[in-house]
């Protein structure tokens, strides 16, 4: 799908106001599409973000959800088909990274993992397969799915959860919902860390750099344009998926 038949679209992006889901919400904004920005906790970035991307030319929403296990994603995407009307992608990128070890994991920061990065790409993916006719969804991955990560074992597991889930998705939900994911490397430092964090392993990475945001973002735009592909997983990560041992 080119540039100009994404336009007139409109997609909802977990966790878009900062980071890479901002980028990601940034770059549909530009080709065309419209974008609902969901947040949790950062409502000053989300209402920045909707007026930059109106001032692109498209339409643009805010909507706060803080996912746990008492939330109803059926009704959140009933809410946004309520303010947005029709919703053609979903963007499944909201997402927590806790530091943990094998020895050290407990079963509530497990479930925490489970229902931030499993559940709610999950549940919100079936809740759009049940109220609309056609869509295209992509969750955000890691390369770490393709080997093991000793240091946030509940995260990496919650992860590797969503990867299996997204396959089987686009099984089960086909012909009519395309449902892939995007698997990013190094990009940007865990919050609160500098570059520092990402020059000190570009030496893992074949490619011998990190990449940037929009590396992903192009990843994802590609991904809700096409119209023969599903149940896939593309790594934007320099080829270091191929490596299999990732130690954070
Ligand atoms: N950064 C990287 O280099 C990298 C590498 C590999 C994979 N990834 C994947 O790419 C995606 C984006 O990465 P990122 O580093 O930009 O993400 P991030 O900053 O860690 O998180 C994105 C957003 O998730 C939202 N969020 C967190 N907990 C939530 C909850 N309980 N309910 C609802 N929203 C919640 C936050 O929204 P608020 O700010 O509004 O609170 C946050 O801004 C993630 O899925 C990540 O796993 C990133």
């Amino acid at each position: 799908m080119k540039k100009d038949q994404l336009t007139g679209k409109t997609a909802l992006v977990t966790g878009a106001a900062k980071r890479i889901g901002r980028e990601i919400a940034l770059s549909l904004g530009n080709s065309g599409v419209n974008v609902v920005i969901h947040y949790r906790s950062s409502a000053g970035k989300a209402e920045k973000l909707k007026q930059i991307i109106e001032d692109s030319g498209v339409n643009a929403w805010v909507t706060q959800a803080t996912f746990s296990k008492e939330t109803d994603y059926s009704k959140l995407i009933s809410n946004v088909k309520e303010v947005a009307g029709n919703i053609d992608f979903l963007v499944n990128n909201a997402s927590i990274f806790p530091k943990a070890d094998l020895k050290g994991l407990g079963v509530d920061d497990l479930e925490k993992n489970i229902q931030i990065n499993s559940w709610a790409p999950f549940a919100l993916t079936r809740s759009f397969f049940n109220q609309f006719d056609s869509g295209k969804v992509v969750n955000l991955l890691d390369t770490r799915i393709a080997g093991y990560d000793w240091n946030h074992v509940g995260y990496y597991f919650s992860k590797v959860l969503l990867a299996r889930m997204t396959k089987m998705m686009a099984i089960r939900f086909a012909p009519d919902f395309f449902i892939n994911g995007v698997a990013p490397g190094l990009v940007i430092p865990p919050e609160g860390l500098t570059e520092s964090y990402l020059e000190e392993r570009v030496d893992r990475v074949p490619l011998s750099k990190y990449g940037d945001e929009s590396d992903v973002a192009e990843s994802v735009i590609f991904l809700l344009g096409a119209n023969f592909i599903t149940g896939q997983i593309i790594y934007v990560d320099g080829g270091r998926n191929l490596l299999h041992e990732f130690e954070g």
